[in-house]
């Protein structure tokens, strides 16, 4: 029997293939004629992805024109991603969003030319080049601190993504990023993640209809195609102001060269896709964590004790470095949990690309899976109290618990050879902003409720905090 085809317990614990004979078709959520379930997913995709999950580990719906099987089982999203990653492509579904942000990027590519471009982009996110990073993370976390006021109400959402974005620039691309440049690839994240948020109902509109969403997304595409290309040419006519460097190797350099080269499969159209994905994948994914980051820590005292006094014993009065890293256990918990309850990327879309038997039943070629990172992770069945922020459940002395769960319970950074390229890259710079920023403030809630949707990335809605600064 191949991987594919093993069985898997179902939620009340029974095996479902002896019990029911392999190759049954999943249970299926139905919807409306036509739309079927796409009113309802687009609306609110969380409370629907949830409704979902009672009725079983795999369970198909319509929606968004296609056939989709959300996933709720570890074994098979590792088989998924991992042990049989082979057997699926990223396909239309994921296509249909890649279309709207950079298609031909790393992303979105397959097979071979994903491949080259995979093993060109990776010497970015080496140890060593993450350690040159650290100093940037550090830095511009203590600058944003310093233009705070204390006791200033902050929309951090807002503020942490343009520090990470200028964190990224900086780091990947060499460059200093001013707000009008920072504006541009906010706007332009903003308007797709409310694309996004609408892409069901736009699904069921006829195209041609314009709409407002539609008309911001291509205004704002339009500027961020202009800055690219501005981006480009300055860096390929060395007139840019870091250009006095004697030799570059930084990403942007490296994708300015492997535009001319052979060999990387990236033609002028797939470098500047390259540019756009990492100016999205590398600044809204690491802001919205820290925006759950800082606002768990708000709403629980005890945890920011620890972390507090964790920060002390490692540091003392000195702000962290990249060597510190390996030190901050705590730390690291903190933020390891924060992105089991809030996953940036909430679900990670998949097509087998042809019929295959999944978890004991058969998949056909165009169903598009749904692996439902938000939902695995918050599972009663891998976690206790699987809605508490608990940074200690990630300590050496939770050694057990941890063990017994399938390793897929937990995949923020998805999992096998498509895993994220930037997680070290994150990984340290959440762990390096985090300590920054609680040496020097504290946040008091004045946003309770978080007001979550599905868009570009698990969006918190506007999370406003009261900044009070230590010591003062
Ligand atoms: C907390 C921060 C982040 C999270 C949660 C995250 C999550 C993910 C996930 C789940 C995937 C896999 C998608 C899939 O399999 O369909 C992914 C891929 C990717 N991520 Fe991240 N990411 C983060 C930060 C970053 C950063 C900082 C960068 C770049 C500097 C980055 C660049 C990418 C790229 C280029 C891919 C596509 C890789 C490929 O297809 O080979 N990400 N990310």
């Amino acid at each position: 029997m191949s991987d594919l085809d093993y069985a898997t317990r179902g939620a009340e614990g029974t095996d479902r293939e002896t019990e029911r004979g392999v190759a049954e078709t999943p249970p299926h959520r139905s919807g409306l004629p036509v739309v079927g379930s796409t009113v309802a997913a687009s609306r609110d995709g969380l409370d629907f992805t949830e409704e979902v999950s009672s009725r079983g580990d795999l369970v198909s719906y319509e929606a968004f024109g296609t056939e989709m099987l959300a996933v709720f089982d570890p074994e098979v999203v590792e088989t998924v991603l991992v042990s049989e990653n082979d057997a699926f492509e990223k396909g239309e579904f994921e296509m249909s969003f890649g279309d709207l942000v950079a298609p031909e990027g790393i992303a979105f590519a397959e097979d071979e030319r994903w491949r080259r471009q995979r093993t060109a982009l990776q010497s970015a996110f080496t140890p060593d080049k993450i350690r040159g990073y650290a100093d940037e993370m550090v830095g511009h976390t203590a600058a944003l601190c310093e233009d705070w006021g204390d006791d200033e109400v902050v929309e951090v959402g807002d503020a942490f993504a343009t520090l990470t974005l200028r964190i990224l620039t900086r780091a990947l691309f060499d460059l200093d990023f001013d707000a009008e440049r920072g504006g541009v690839v906010r706007e332009a994240t903003d308007a797709i993640s409310v694309m996004m948020d609408r892409f069901g109902l736009l699904s069921v509109l006829p195209e041609w209809v314009p709409t407002p969403t539609e008309r911001r997304y291509e205004r704002a595409m339009a500027d961020l195609d202009a800055l690219v290309e501005e981006l480009l040419a300055e860096r390929e006519m060395g007139t840019d102001p870091g250009a006095d460097a004697p030799e570059r190797d930084d990403l942007l350099s490296l994708l300015v060269a492997a535009a001319d080269a052979d060999g990387t499969g990236m033609d002028r159209e797939a470098v500047r896709d390259q540019l756009v994905t990492f100016l999205f994948a590398g600044h809204e994914t690491t802001a919205t964590a820290l925006t759950y980051t800082c606002w768990l820590l708000a709403g629980n005292p005890a945890v920011r004790k620890r972390l507090d006094a964790e920060l002390d014993s490692v540091l003392g009065d000195r702000d962290p470095e990249f060597a510190d890293v390996p030190n901050l256990d705590y730390t690291e918990g903190v933020v390891k949990e924060a992105l089991r309850l809030y996953p940036p990327v909430y679900a990670l879309y998949r097509e087998p690309r042809e019929e295959v038997l999944l978890g004991g039943y058969r998949v056909s070629g165009d169903t598009t899976l749904q692996l439902a990172t938000y939902n695995v992770q918050r599972d009663d069945r891998w976690w206790d109290a699987p809605d508490e922020f608990r940074p200690e459940r990630w300590s050496s002395e939770a050694g057990k618990a941890n063990d017994d769960r399938p390793e897929y319970a937990y995949f923020p950074f998805g999992g096998g050879p498509r895993h994220c390229i930037g997680m070290r890259f994150a990984m340290t710079e959440l762990q390096l902003v985090v300590a920054t920023l609680a040496r020097r403030v504290e946040f008091e809630r004045v946003t309770d409720e978080l007001d979550l949707s599905m868009g570009l990335t698990l969006d918190p809605g506007p999370v406003e905090m009261r900044v009070r600064k230590r010591g003062e």
